[in-house]
């Protein structure tokens, strides 16, 4: 007889943090709040703990996760780090940045962990209960979002419980993600360093610190490298509409900066990512403001034009993602991440 215990959820104390790091020592899954979203965590350097995420995600394997560690230090014993990746580890960390970097030598991180790949994505978190937690756990922690296979992207511990009501071993809850977009993953691989997703850290913070321009990588054609960059992702159930400048009939509408199109009164709901068009205020709310427009039961989720600037380039690109269409349910997972 199998029996279903539901995840625990405790609020992000010391003894929370002791038991957390615990139950990642032990093999376990333990969700837990970074600064940009709530990652779901296992130990890196055990492939069996690994693969315990991506079955609790519906993750296809090859997709590499970001191992977790406490300080650029930890990070510079399991990845080679070019000019540039020291530039940005000095500059963003701890921060809202992921660094895919050649393994080192020696480097603990499981191969699964990688998907195979001869590089490592490591990123240092400033949330300080994922500090403590990377501490007391004492070695790099795998974690994805804690969301399933291409669902929306968790800024609170009720939607990590929300997406998985029995599957962990603990929650630890700190309350709202503060940047709310996943990490700026940036390639430091070749010479020249690539965005492979855009996230958190706007481009232009980036560049100017190298002190050049930085390309996106382009999905079109290319093996995926980061989970964005895959068609569908971030998708609530709702559809999506952007660049909504009317609502139709039934619509939720998703608007930003007091923008008001003809038929917002009518809207079944109406949530504004920032009133004063501030960007990191609305990066901060994307996640969470989309969980609420699908829960409001409109069929469709209409979104205004949002200006393809700072962090809007990130938001835009999650909701092009949230809007692309989806492979039947049926068939195979519908993305990653
Ligand atoms: O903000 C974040 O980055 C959150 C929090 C929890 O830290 N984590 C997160 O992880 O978004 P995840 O797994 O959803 O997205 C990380 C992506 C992987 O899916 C993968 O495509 C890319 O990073 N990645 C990991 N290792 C890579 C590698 N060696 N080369 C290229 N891309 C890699
Ligand atoms: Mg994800």
């Amino acid at each position: 007889m199998t029996t279903t215990t539901a995840t625990r959820v405790l609020p992000a104390d010391a003894a929370a943090v002791a038991l957390a790091a615990e139950r990642l020592r032990a093999g376990g899954l333990v969700a837990f709040p970074t600064e940009t979203v709530y990652g779901l965590g296992a130990d890196a350097t055990n492939g069996a703990a690994v693969a315990r995420i991506y079955a609790a995600k519906g993750r296809p394997r090859f997709n590499p996760l970001i191992s977790h560690v406490a300080d650029a230090q930890e990070a510079r014993r399991l990845g080679r780090f070019n000019a540039a990746a020291r530039k940005l580890a000095a500059a963003f960390w701890p921060g809202p940045l992921t660094l895919v970097v050649p393994k080192a030598a020696g480097c603990t991180i499981a191969a699964l962990t990688t998907a195979g790949l001869d590089t490592v994505a490591l990123r240092v978190p400033s949330h300080p209960v994922a500090q403590a937690i990377l501490r007391a756990a004492g070695r790099p922690i795998a974690a994805p979002s804690a969301n399933r296979s291409g669902r929306i992207s968790p800024t609170t511990a009720a939607h990590v419980r929300a997406d998985f009501p029995d599957a962990l071993d603990l929650i630890v809850d700190g309350g709202a993600t503060a940047v709310g977009l996943e990490s700026t993953i940036v390639a430091c691989v070749d010479e020249t360093p690539v965005v492979l997703r855009l996230g958190g850290l706007a481009r232009g913070a980036i560049e100017e610190v190298l002190g050049a321009p930085v390309g996106v990588r382009k999905a079109a054609g290319e093996a995926p490298q980061a989970p964005g960059q895959l068609a569908s992702h971030y998708a609530p159930r709702a559809a999506v509409r952007r660049g909504a400048v009317q609502v139709e009939r039934g619509e939720a509408l998703l608007t930003f900066a007091g923008a008001a199109p003809p038929g917002t009164a009518d809207a079944v709901a109406v949530l504004d990512l920032s009133p004063r068009g501030d960007f990191v205020e609305a990066a901060a709310n994307f996640f969470s403001y989309l969980r609420r427009l699908d829960a409001s039961g409109a069929d469709t989720i209409a979104v205004v034009p949002i200006p393809e600037r700072h962090l809007g380039e990130a938001i835009n690109d999650r909701l092009r993602r949230a809007a692309a269409p989806r492979p039947p349910a049926s068939t195979a997972p519908r993305s990653t991440g």
